[in-house]
């Protein structure tokens, strides 16, 4: 099991800033996963941990060694792309026993890991298949058990679940975690797809534009998103502006309606200024009193329904309703919503920048 610490981490295209000035502390045995849009730099920074990019600036180090300079083969890491890279000619468990010709490993040795590897996939039946005759998801639990039987110091994922269907997707991310828990192994993955990260991961870093934007656990960064690019990428949210008041020495906003908010608990520093309020979609109902909506439509998903109303400031917001009816709303209906305050995050109109006490970065 291995730390990573990533210091002032710094990697450029030519002349094109790609990473930049980035810190991060990985821990030894977590389930790590850099969660960002297309572009904001995942695989950049996965292939410097791998030792196949050149890294500009800072140092990255295992377990309290600077290994900036040190070959990738001879970093101790098990890697999974999104393209599966089996070798077509051999069959699975060929493919699981090539990471280990090269490490001087006795015939029975190898071949009782190939199969321990090949089993923590749920492939042993498969194992005498070449990669051919075997569909995307068992070519990427192959994939999978090549990367482990190695026992790396550190498992690199790359999206490995991009080219699979939505249902397999769901599969493959619970045997990804399930062999990554029984093996212990300190574990990078790379995704755009937030309900993943979210799904696998013990830690998440949020990028964007090359720079880590929050670091915290699934719920941590859901329920207190750091700024407004986490809130809106992760999960879904409404996010409404009003200006923050001073009010006998309370601070309070103003929803419409008349009913007010008393933030003064609830926001760190007592600045007055435009606000924008992240609404969960679950922190929204409908209720007997609150604030007046009319409904836009309604999406029955079959455990919920997803109803997007309209306020009278003209802003839309979503909420749900769990409900074995299949349509409660029509279009044009009144309904009088209520927010639930405890989920609600403040952001700083101007910046977009989380103003909650207690806001993590
Ligand atoms: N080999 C390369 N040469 C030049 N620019 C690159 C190269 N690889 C990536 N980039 C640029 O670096 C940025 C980050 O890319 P990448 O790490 O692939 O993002 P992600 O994996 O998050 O989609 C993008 O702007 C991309 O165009
Ligand atoms: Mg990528």
């Amino acid at each position: 099991m291995t730390a990573i610490a990533l210091r002032s981490l710094r990697k450029e295209y030519g002349g094109q800033i790609a990473i930049a000035d980035l810190d991060l502390d990985i821990r030894e045995g977590e389930f790590f996963t850099l969660l960002g849009p297309s572009g904001c730099g995942k695989t950049t920074l996965l292939r410097m941990i791998a030792g196949f990019n050149s890294i500009e600036a800072g140092t990255i180090s295992f377990d309290g060694v600077v290994i900036n300079d040190k070959p990738s083969a001879a970093r101790n890491i098990g890697m999974v792309f999104q393209n599966y890279a089996l070798f077509p000619q051999m069959t699975a468990a060929k493919n699981v026993a090539f990471g280990l010709q090269t490490r001087n490993i006795g015939k029975g040795e190898s071949a009782r890991r190939v199969e321990a590897a090949l089993h923590s996939v749920h492939m042993d039946h498969l194992k005498d298949r070449l990669p051919g005759a075997l569909s995307g998801g068992q070519q990427q639990r192959v994939a999978l058990a090549r990367a482990l039987v190695i026992s790396p110091a550190l498992l690199l994922m790359d999206e490995p679940l991009s080219n699979l269907d939505a249902k397999l997707r769901v599969e493959m991310r619970d045997t990804i975690r399930q062999a990554q828990r029984e093996a212990g192994i300190t574990t990078v993955y790379v995704t755009h797809d937030q309900e993943e990260a979210m799904a696998v991961s013990d830690r998440i870093a949020v990028m964007n534009l090359g720079l880590v934007q929050q670091v915290g656990t699934p719920a941590e960064i859901y329920r207190n998103p750091a700024n407004r690019f986490v809130a809106e990428f992760i999960g879904k949210t409404n996010l409404l502006e009003r200006d923050a008041l001073q009010r006998d020495g309370r601070l309070v906003v103003e929803l419409g309606e008349g009913v007010t908010l008393d933030i003064t608990e609830v926001v760190g520093k007592t600045t007055d200024g435009t606000m924008q309020i992240s609404v969960r979609p679950e922190a929204v109902r409908a209720a007997d009193s609150g604030i007046q909506a009319e409904v836009v439509d309604e999406t029955f998903l079959g455990s919920h329904s997803q109803v997007r109303a309209r306020l009278s400031s003209g802003e839309t917001i979503e909420f749900l309703e769990f409900s074995h009816r299949a349509s409660l709303w029509q279009r044009g209906d009144k309904v009088t919503l209520q927010l639930d305050t405890s989920m609600l995050t403040f952001f700083d109109a101007e910046d977009g920048v989380s103003v909650m006490r207690g806001a993590s970065k």
